[in-house]
């Protein structure tokens, strides 16, 4: 959590992400989801969204609320 908002950070295949944690269907944890190198399934109702386009597979227009990450010296910082 930072503030009001949960965050996932995600390592997928070695490059690391932070979304909002809630999925845009019904608000389940992202994080909790399968991850794959590519896409992220929500473990609730199996939506599924793709890492890089930063929205659901089946519908560019779910969007996922991202942040930037910087990795310095081997520590991960996340600008909320
Ligand atoms: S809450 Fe994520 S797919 Fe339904």
């Amino acid at each position: 959590m930072v503030q009001d908002t949960p965050v996932a950070v995600i390592n997928a295949g070695g490059n690391i992400f932070a979304w909002d944690n809630r999925c845009p269907h019904r608000g389940a944890s992202l994080g909790d989801g399968h991850i794959t190198d590519t896409t992220v399934q929500c473990k609730f109702h199996l939506w599924e969204f793709d890492i890089k386009r930063e929205c659901a597979v089946a519908n560019d227009a779910i969007k996922i609320k991202s942040f930037p990450v910087e990795i310095i010296e081997g520590e991960i910082f996340v600008k909320i």
